[in-house]
């Protein structure tokens, strides 16, 4: 993979941002092998930070202190040019959104419901996925919250420096590069 953006010259963190599944640790950990930068996975450094995994934390703590802590961790991070992938729900109001944005790269990996859902599917991983009686949303249920999930932080998401769309399954490479070409373009033109 070819690397003619060096993202050191931009002098602030490239954000990934989207929705659970979209492919952000993978294309992270990718952009900053290119890159040479540093990669932080939002997620990662909390439970490092904690000691606890992020449904731990969920369950002891509950969503809201999951949230102050994904903004306290990343009010840490974004002082030096890195790559930084959220969590799907980090981005939190428009405001905050819009202050990412002010302090970096921000990219939204704009993935599919269909392709979300696929992925989604059968995992059990991510406390959002459990309703409220402990069990696991599957099929048609799923698909219903990621959707709706998505369109109420679709606004956030957009705020992107960049968007890639990405509507059939391509590789964590594939999509790298595109993404490479993207930044490009977008360097060129600021
Ligand atoms: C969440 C997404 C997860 C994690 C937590 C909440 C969300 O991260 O932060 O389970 O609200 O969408 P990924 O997007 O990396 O799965």
């Amino acid at each position: 993979m070819e690397n003619r953006t060096n993202l050191k010259d931009l002098q602030k963190p490239v954000v990934l941002c989207g929705m659970m599944a979209a492919g952000k640790t993978t294309v992270g950990r990718n952009l900053a092998a290119v890159t040479g930068l540093d990669f932080v996975d939002l997620d990662k450094e909390i439970e490092r930070r904690e000691d606890k995994s992020v449904p731990e934390i969920f369950t002891e703590y509950g969503e809201e202190e999951f949230r102050r802590l994904e903004r306290q961790v990343l009010a840490g991070l974004w002082q030096e040019p890195k790559i930084i992938a959220l969590g799907g729900g980090a981005l939190q109001t428009p405001e905050f959104a819009e202050k990412i944005k002010q302090h970096s790269l921000m990219i939204y990996l704009n993935v599919s419901v269909s392709i979300l859902v696929n992925r989604l599917s059968g995992k059990k991983n991510r406390p959002k996925l459990r309703n409220a009686d402990g069990s696991w949303k599957t099929g048609q249920q799923l698909q219903e919250y990621i959707r709706n999930l998505l369109s109420e932080r679709q606004p956030l998401y957009q705020k992107a420096h960049i968007i890639v769309d990405i509507d059939k399954e391509l590789s964590p490479r594939k999509i790298t590069e595109h993404l490479l070409q993207k930044i490009q373009c977008y360097a060129e033109q600021t």
